[in-house]
Parts: structure tokens; C-alpha cells; sequence
């Protein structure tokens, strides 16, 4: 049993996405969550810049006594994700690994991948799926204004509409099977996406898959919190957002405290 805490960081809103389901999965936990909105997208910046921005936020996260580091952002998890285990004995657990049984569980199939320039770029999806799943067809496809669109609270106006259509129209014919969001922030769309997408195309995310990985990985390190009571969440930004602070209340149904 341990009852330290849990810290979870993104570049801001979309890491909510993750924390969202762990907190479903993992009730009890506590939770330290960080969203760097001082730099926030990622998927357009330097890797040196991305590392650099997430190593504060790990040494931060150190001084909370942490038991576990979750990077909520496929853009860490695709660019710098082996860097960045090297400063921390903590144990960090990315977004993208959790979902190899899901590729492997699927029959051969045209998967489209969305994210952002950089994980595109960095081909990590590529190579899990062509691993778990040789045969696979992919499709993948950057649509670096979502986070942008997402960060300034306008996932549901026009705007977003526009881009999604833009972006989707080349996977819709290729006749893609399921659509893979690669960008934690990209759940946040789903309610567009869905309206855009064909019904025969599923969508995929990898919150809940992540959330029950990190659930069997704190129970085979007997690290699991003993407490009985709800766990509590923290949230902190790096800078000041009003978006932030309105978007993710919203998320969490007006429950969370202070941010
Ligand atoms: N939510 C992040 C991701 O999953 C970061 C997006 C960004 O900051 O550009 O890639």
C-alpha cells in the first residue's frame, strides 16, 4: 500500500481528459495534476523546448513526494519520453504504450491516427500498431489548430467544425475503419467528431485504457492507496487562464476546487 500521491501533467486541458478516468478507475488516489499553459501547445515546439518544460514539471512534481508520473500528453510520450525517465527514479507511464492490446486485439484494419506535428512526426503510433498489428493500414494526419482551438474554449463553436472537416476529410476516403485520437486534448471534440465521421467509424482514445494500465501496475507494485475515503485533486497551471480554470470546471462538473 502507498498513499502518496499521483502527479499527472500535459501541456494544459487535455491531460483533464486522462485525469478524468483515472479518478473514475482509481477513486481513492490523490491526485497532483499540472498543466503548463505558459507553454502551451507542445505539439509545434522544439524538442528540446518540450523536454525542458516537462523536466520542471517533473522536478516539481518530486518535491510532492510522488509515488507515480503519468504523462498525460502523447507528444511527451512520442518525442522525449526516454529522456525524460532518465532524471526521475519515479516511475512515469506515458499514453501510447497502454494502447498496444488494443491494436493487438483488432483484425487487420485501415486505422486512421490523429495528433499533433510532433507526434505525427515522431511515428510512434506507427511503429506500436505495425507492432502489434503488422497488417494494419494507417492513415495519420497533424491537426496542429485543435489545441489552440480547444485551449481558447472553442471546442463547440463553428471554428472547430470547420478545422475537423478540413482535417478528416483525407481519412474519410481512405475509409478508415477506426479514427485514433492521438492528442489527450482531442476527447474534447468528440461530440464534433462524431457528427463529422461516418457511423461505421469508431473512435478511439486512450484515457480509459491508460487509467485500468496504471491500475494493474500500482497493483502489482502493491503501491495502491489504502485510504477509504475519496482521494483529493490538486490542480495547478503555470500560468494564469481564465479559459483554463472555466474549461476544466466544466469538465469536472463544476466538482473541482480550487485551481
Ligand atoms: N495534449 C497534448 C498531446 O496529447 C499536447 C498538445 C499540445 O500541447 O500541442 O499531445
Amino acid at each position: 500500500m502507498n498513499n502518496r500521491p499521483i502527479g499527472v501533467f500535459d501541456s494544459g486541458l487535455g491531460g483533464l481528459t486522462v485525469l478524468k478516468e483515472l479518478q473514475k478507475t482509481l477513486p481513492n488516489e490523490n491526485f497532483i495534476y499540472i498543466g503548463d499553459t505558459a507553454h502551451v501547445p507542445y505539439g509545434n515546439k522544439s524538442k528540446g523546448s518540450i523536454y525542458n518544460f516537462s523536466k520542471k514539471i517533473i522536478n516539481y512534481l518530486n518535491t510532492h513526494n510522488i509515488k507515480l508520473i503519468v504523462a498525460a500528453c502523447n507528444t511527451v510520450s512520442s518525442t522525449i519520453l526516454s529522456d525524460i525517465k532518465r532524471i526521475t527514479p519515479i516511475p512515469i507511464i506515458d499514453v501510447i504504450t497502454p494502447l498496444g492490446d488494443f491494436f493487438s486485439s483488432q483484425k487487420i484494419k485501415k486505422i486512421g491516427v490523429i495528433g499533433t506535428r510532433n507526434t505525427i512526426k515522431s511515428n510512434f503510433y506507427n511503429r506500436l500498431i505495425k507492432k502489434y498489428n503488422s497488417k494494419s493500414e494507417i492513415f495519420s494526419k497533424a491537426c496542429p489548430m485543435f489545441v489552440p482551438i480547444i485551449e481558447s474554449g472553442l471546442s463547440n463553436h463553428k471554428i472547430a467544425r470547420i478545422m475537423g472537416e478540413e482535417y478528416l476529410e483525407e481519412l474519410i476516403n481512405n475509409n478508415i475503419d477506426f479514427l485514433v485520437l492521438g492528442c489527450t486534448h482531442y476527447p474534447l471534440l468528440k461530440p464534433m467528431l462524431k457528427q463529422i465521421l461516418p457511423k461505421n467509424i469508431a473512435v478511439v482514445d486512450s484515457a480509459s485504457v491508460t487509467a485500468h494500465y496504471i491500475q494493474k501496475h500500482l497493483l502489482a507494485k502493491d503501491s495502491l492507496s489504502s485510504n477509504n475515503a475519496p482521494g483529493k485533486i490538486e490542480i495547478k497551471i503555470t500560468d494564469n487562464s481564465t479559459e483554463f480554470n472555466k474549461e476544466a470546471k466544466l469538465f469536472f462538473d463544476n466538482k473541482l476546487n480550487d485551481i
